[in-house]
């Protein structure tokens, strides 16, 4: 998969895209990520890149034409078709399920807002996707970008490790992780339930369902009553 990066920040999304599970995935050639900076596509002689609004007020806006030149370029640099992400926080928001649907793309473009955003014609001409990572501002668009490629690019065939160890995640299955216990040298196993102790698969599955489901019911309600539950699942949470 590639993705390409709109920003005035380039540097930021190509040092992000190279730690950790996401930095490994690029090594091993199962994701390309490419930064893009509107700024060489500037025609002024102070390399401007954003405008005031029509209808005045405070803020301004990126100037469409270098935006728009810089995407030309960025969607130019390979053949394959690419969907073109505007990250902003009048976007859908991201969930898991978009997320998933995201990675089986063969290609991206996330463009970057800084300022006040973008020109809504620019929007509505180039932009499949306007998404959002929550909601709350931020200073522009590149956290949410990073976000993205980080949660995109870990789904990847072959970034992780353990092959199911995407599965087994928070919301895979619309609900949230159950607690996760290590071995230390300093606690022992002082603590850990006993149930993870035992041995029993089958109970150890169990114990953690019913984790999953109690700890969606106390803080996320809201995931819990969208989650396809089965009678088993209604059992563990009865109890
Ligand atoms: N840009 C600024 N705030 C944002 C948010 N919450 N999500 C995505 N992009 C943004």
């Amino acid at each position: 998969m590639r993705i390409d990066v709109v920003t005035l920040f380039p540097d930021f999304i190509r040092e992000s895209a190279a730690l950790g599970v996401v930095g490994r995935a690029q090594e091993r050639g199962l994701l390309a990520v490419h930064g893009w900076n509107p700024r060489g596509y500037a025609t002024d002689n102070y390399r401007r890149v954003d405008q005031r609004p029509f209808g005045g007020g405070p803020g301004m806006l990126m100037l469409a034409e270098p935006l728009g030149a810089c995407l030309a370029a960025a969607r130019a640099a390979d053949p394959a078709p690419a969907r073109v992400i505007y990250l902003s926080p009048q976007g859908e928001r991201l969930t898991q399920a978009k997320v998933r649907q995201l990675a089986a793309e063969p290609r991206l473009i996330l463009l970057c807002g800084r300022y006040e955003g973008l020109d809504e014609r620019f929007i509505d001409r180039e932009v499949d996707e306007e998404l959002s990572i929550g909601d709350y501002v931020l200073s522009g668009g590149e956290l949410a970008a990073a976000v993205l490629v980080d949660a995109v690019g870990r789904l990847q065939e072959g970034a992780l490790n353990h092959a199911d160890s995407a599965t087994q995640d928070s919301f895979e299955d619309g609900l949230l992780d159950c607690p996760h216990y290590t071995r230390s040298e300093a606690t022992g196993t002082e603590g850990v339930p006993p149930v993870l102790l035992s041995g029993d698969h089958a109970a150890i599955a169990r114990w953690r369902r019913q984790q999953s489901l109690g700890r969606t019911w106390l803080r996320r309600p809201d995931l819990l009553a969208r989650a396809r539950l089965d009678k088993a699942d209604r059992a563990l949470l009865a109890e």
